[in-house]
């Protein structure tokens, strides 16, 4: 199947009551472990690439990698997108590039400039048929001394979404209730809640709009484990419950980003076998357990979090 753009999965999951998940990859085997598990249950997937990925892998591989997908996995829709566009540049050469969706994230910047900068991605991309992500809010970060002002601050005010989407004619926007990027979402000892009430508010300003999740790894205490047990030193990471997350897709969220996950995933695994064989040294022999055990974290959010298996039709 031809990659796709998010504009008909968003529309099924917000009437489903579901959400697409959107992967970050980087090589072959991230690539593989998220799409046989989407192919084997029925999913359709939003497979995305960061600044850092584009950087260390050549945009070329990963779109190559992505469409070597789509072959391999006929039965499901894929879009190929670029996560956290820093600027309209970088969007360009997506679009220009063959990806179906871009984001361009500005969300750090004011209002105003956050407006201009999107409204221009938008224009280019919806002349070449691409489809385009926003952000507005910015995410918590790991910081250990965050108060409660410059926590509120970082929420997405809802209040602003009408306007923001009205003037960017954006697709989709991101929003910030309190999830965050990495692996150390969560100080230890606090119970981590997202903010319904903001996501909510927004839903409601934004009749049948799709909203996106950004830093929604929920950190498995098992590859945590693995990976402190094996040589690594990750103390306290903490994600988000995946009860919460399944809560949101229900509502108008419907892409949740997971990278976090993969990483631990992988890490995790890769350390164990180098610990038990370390005699070892083909790649092969240790990327290949990884890239299961990669299929088997998908596929566990595919049913039990986002709640799109099945939906790929
Ligand atoms: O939100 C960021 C993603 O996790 C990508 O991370 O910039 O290290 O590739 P990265
Ligand atoms: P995590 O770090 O929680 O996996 O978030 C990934 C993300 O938001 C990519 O844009
Ligand atoms: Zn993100």
């Amino acid at each position: 199947m031809e990659l796709v753009t998010s504009t008909e999965m968003f529309k099924k999951a917000y009437d489903g009551g579901y959400a697409i998940g959107a992967f970050n990859v980087n090589n072959m085997e991230i690539v593989q472990g998220i799409t046989e598990a989407c192919e084997e249950e029925h999913a359709p997937v939003i497979l995305q690439v960061s600044k850092g990925a584009r950087n260390y892998a050549n945009p070329i591989y990963l779109k190559k990698l992505v469409e070597a997908a789509a072959e391999c996995c006929p039965d499901i829709p894929i879009c190929l997108h670029l996560d956290h566009g820093p600027d309209f540049e970088t969007c360009k050469s997506c679009v220009d590039g063959g990806f179906t969706s871009v984001m361009i994230d500005a969300s750090s910047k004011p209002f105003e400039e956050n407006i201009e900068i999107t409204r221009q991605v938008v224009e280019y991309a919806h002349d070449h048929g691409v489809v385009v992500e926003a952000e507005l809010g910015t995410l918590a970060g790991i910081e250990d001394d965050v108060n409660v002002s410059a926590e509120d601050s970082s929420y997405t005010h809802p209040e602003q979404v009408e306007e923001f989407v009205d003037r960017t004619g954006c697709d989709s926007l991101a929003i910030a209730i309190g999830t965050s990027h990495g692996a150390y979402k969560f100080k230890p000892g606090t119970k981590p809640q997202l903010r319904f009430d903001v996501l909510h508010e927004c839903e409601k300003r934004l009749p049948g709009f799709p909203i996106v999740l950004h830093g929604s790894s929920s950190v498995p205490q098992e590859y945590v484990q693995m990976i402190n047990e094996h040589g690594g030193a990750m103390p306290d990471a903490i994600g988000v419950p995946e009860d919460q997350l399944r809560e949101a897709a229900k509502s108008a969220v419907c892409k949740i980003n997971i990278d976090s996950d993969l990483r631990l995933t992988m890490t995790g695994t890769i350390r164990k076998f180098f610990d038990e064989h370390p005699e070892k040294f083909d790649p092969r022999e240790y990327l290949k357990p990884a890239r299961a055990n990669i299929k088997e974290l998908v596929r566990h959010k595919l049913v039990d979090v986002l709640g799109c298996a099945g939906k790929a039709d």
